[in-house]
């Protein structure tokens, strides 16, 4: 019987591993022990709890309870809680998801332990350093032992950067698909079973946009922020819009941007609501007429769930989903968010199958045992 140890800290990790812990207990629990170590980078319940009931991940094994700070000094308290159960247990691998600072402190940890390490959703590249996600992502990789990647566009990216072709050995890629789609098709008609919420707040299917804005890279430039929540105003003069909102943009907005939150909390076309579940959040994208974000799992969802979507980013990881037409870069420019909501309205688009089968997860199972097998 093989141990890891898989590392989560913010929502989408926690989402994410949901996928991986499922297949191990359900179908590979007799090769494949999984402990989880939660960082406690996000802990508010609505951003971390909520997921592990409602998608029924065991309880974390391990909680750092590191919470909010600068990065390097969360990074650091991290780094810090994951190598002193690194050295205590003895793990065969650890997985990790993504590119936040939870991901970076794990790699490292492992890394400096000589433990081998799974990175789920590798290969990804915005090509801006100055985002710390691509800080973290870039180091990651570079510390894998095999990089689990989504898309065909990863996989170029690492090509590009000379895994395979340079002659210096790195970590092994593997062309996997998504584990989120995995999740989409999984839980799709449980939400739509379970979840009340387009009853609760009273929205028609397709007469509403969905809008979520966190990225440190839009919340901590007050121009930005400014102008991405001036065109949410601009757009609740069209239609409905339901913001589920992230802690970060909510003390941002408050704190900086009074004037502003308060015509959004007074707007009689704005819902805003808390940090949204799994199940609630699936229901509101599905049912979108389209999708306005900066979110990285987002911008897939909406493409998982055929919604036309609108990036408020100028460059994006996901490239595909805008080669297909059915999502546009606006950045943080009104006039084009407007012109894209117009134009995504009434496109006709063809969503071509671009992550993977569906059995992503089962594949990164299968690899991972099969790998600490050959280790023995
Ligand atoms: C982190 C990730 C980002 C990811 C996002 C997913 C890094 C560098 N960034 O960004 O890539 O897209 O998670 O949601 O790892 N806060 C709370 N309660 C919580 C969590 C956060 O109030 O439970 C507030 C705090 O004020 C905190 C701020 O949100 O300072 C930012 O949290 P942090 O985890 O540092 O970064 P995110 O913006 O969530
Ligand atoms: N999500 C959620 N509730 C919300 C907003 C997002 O459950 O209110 C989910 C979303 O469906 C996706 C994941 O969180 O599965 C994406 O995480 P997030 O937007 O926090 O970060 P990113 O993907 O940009 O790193």
């Amino acid at each position: 019987m093989k141990k890891i140890i898989t590392i989560v800290g913010a929502r989408p990790q926690i989402i994410k591993a949901a996928a991986l812990s499922r297949i191990i207990r359900n179908e590979y629990s007799n090769q494949l022990q999984e402990d989880i170590l939660h960082t406690g980078q996000h802990y508010d319940e609505r951003m971390s709890s909520i997921f592990f009931e409602e998608m029924n991940i065991p309880a974390p094994t391990y909680q750092l309870h590191v919470g909010s700070g600068f990065h390097g000094e969360q990074t650091a308290k991290m780094l810090q809680g994951i190598e002193a159960i690194l050295l205590k247990e003895k793990y065969d691998g650890v997985v990790v998801y993504g590119d936040t600072n939870s991901t970076l402190a794990g790699a490292l940890a492992a890394a400096k332990l000589q433990i081998p390490i799974f990175h789920v959703e590798a290969g990804l590249r915005s090509y801006n350093f100055a985002m710390p996600e691509e800080q973290n992502r870039i180091l990651t990789d570079n510390l894998s032992t095999i990089l689990f990647c989504p898309t065909q566009t990863s996989i170029n990216n690492l090509r590009f950067e000379g895994w395979e072709t340079s002659g210096i050995k790195k970590g092994e890629i593997s062309l996997v698909g998504d584990v989120m789609f995995d999740n989409a098709l999984y839980y799709s008609k449980i939400a739509q079973q379970r979840s009340t919420i387009l009853k609760e707040l009273k929205l028609q299917p397709e007469k509403y946009i969905l809008f979520t804005i966190h990225r440190n890279l839009n919340t901590d430039n007050i121009s930005r922020l400014t102008n991405c929540l001036n065109s949410l105003l601009s757009l609740a003069e069209k239609t409905t819009i339901v913001f589920p909102i992230h802690p970060r943009t909510q003390h941002i907005a408050e704190e900086k941007l009074s004037t502003i939150w308060t015509k959004l909390s007074q707007h009689k076309n704005i819902i805003i609501i808390p940090p949204a579940s799994y199940f609630d959040i699936i229901q509101l994208e599905k049912n979108a007429s389209v999708i306005v974000t900066d979110s990285g799992g987002v911008q897939k969802e909406a493409y998982f769930f055929e919604r036309p979507c609108i990036i408020l980013r100028n460059e994006t990881e996901w490239i595909e989903i805008v080669r297909h037409h059915a999502a546009i870069l606006t950045d943080d420019n009104k006039e084009q968010i407007l012109k894209a909501y117009e134009t995504l309205q009434n496109k006709n688009i063809h969503y071509a199958p671009l992550f993977g089968d569906g059995n992503a997860t089962q594949k990164i199972v299968t690899q991972i045992i099969s790998t600490l097998e050959q280790k023995k």
